[in-house]
């Protein structure tokens, strides 16, 4: 048999990252974030197209050197295409490109919102694969999804945001309270601290499966206003229940449209991706799903929640076996649809 390596590169926010697979098996995952975006509050694109500059080449040659693979080795190679940032996107592209062409070896182009419901088709022990059709539920800073996947690479989106992405949600929320960016994990750590129910948010009245999170930044930054009018020192008397009501109305928002989802499409197999994925009150709801509603559910590894390139190498794998390759004339897209 075959061992087809692909090296995998992924640029498109605010992470530089590479990744080599051995036929669907992860070697290597290697992430370099971009601490420079916090001062600001959230990704400066022309700051992170820079660092992806700086990073791309250490980031690949740690990624080859901790798989023990040389490049010479290397079967084809993959690079997220879209969407994203255009600058960010360019950068891998661009280096991907060039390394295929001087390799002389395949290029495969991937999409960055396949390749989050993809990762569930890595080879890791313990880790099942979905069944198709299931319900995909993307959640990251830059998109909210349901996804129905029929097969590999018949994708329908069935549900989306209108407006802000969940992960967004998360983050301007925390900003409003003052808490660092991203606020997502340190919401998700104070909800663990507080009661939910503590204050109520209502919830945005969207039609059919898609979502709306601009209403809900907007009600929480009315009702921290009110508050700390009344008393100065509101946030941080209760910041550990406003996080979890936070929390809490925001699952609450998300598991609804899972359950129509489901119900529309007749599907109970649900798996969620994205950066968001990685909080423990959407990982427990969706295990709660399983006794209430029937469900069986998937969740990804931790490593391959938020943004990394092993999700773009089995994206690489599964096309390279379909022989579907792109064209050294590939552009980056970063409205690329799935
Ligand atoms: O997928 P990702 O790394 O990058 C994008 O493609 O956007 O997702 C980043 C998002 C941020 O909004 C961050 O606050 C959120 O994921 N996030 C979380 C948690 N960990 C990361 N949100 C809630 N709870 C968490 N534990
Ligand atoms: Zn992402």
């Amino acid at each position: 048999t075959q061992n087809i390596y692909i090296l995998a590169i992924e640029s498109s926010c605010d992470d530089t990252a590479a990744s080599v697979m051995l036929n669907g098996k992860i070697l290597s995952n290697v992430v370099a974030g971009q601490s420079i975006h916090e001062a600001y509050g959230g990704v400066v694109p022309e700051l992170a197209s820079r660092a992806h500059q700086q990073n791309i080449v250490p980031v690949v040659q740690q990624a080859l050197k901790r798989a023990n693979v040389d490049k010479k080795q290397l079967s084809a190679i993959a690079f997220t295409r879209g969407p994203g940032l255009m600058g960010s996107l360019l950068v891998g592209t661009s280096f991907a490109k060039s390394m295929a062409y001087g390799l002389n070896i395949p290029l495969i182009d991937v999409n960055h919102m396949q390749a989050h419901i993809l990762a569930h088709f890595i080879d890791e022990d313990g880790f099942n694969k979905p069944p198709f059709p299931f319900l995909a539920m993307t959640i990251s800073g830059g998109h909210t999804q349901i996804v129905k996947v029929n097969s590999h690479f018949d994708m329908e989106v069935i549900g989306e945001t209108i407006d802000d992405a969940v992960g967004e949600a998360f983050d301007k929320s925390g900003k409003i309270l003052g808490l660092g960016y991203p606020a997502g994990p340190e919401i998700d750590k104070r909800a663990k601290l507080g009661n939910p129910k503590a204050f109520k948010f209502t919830k945005p009245k969207v039609e059919g499966l898609n979502f709306s999170f601009s209403g809900l930044k907007t009600a929480i930054l009315y009702f921290i206003q009110k508050e700390t009018k009344a008393n100065p020192n509101f946030i941080e008397e209760n910041l550990n229940d406003i996080c979890a009501s936070i929390q809490y109305t925001i699952i609450g928002i998300l598991i609804d449209k899972l359950k129509l989802a489901s119900k529309q499409t007749g599907i109970k197999h649900i798996a969620i991706g994205g950066g968001v994925s990685a909080n423990s009150g959407i990982r427990q709801a969706l295990k709660d799903g399983e006794g209430k509603f029937g469900w069986t559910t998937y969740v990804p590894k931790f490593e391959f929640t938020t943004d990394n390139a092993a999700m773009i190498a089995i994206v690489g794998y599964l096309k390279f076996l379909e022989g579907e390759f792109a064209q050294q004339s590939v552009t980056a897209s970063s409205r690329l649809k799935i």
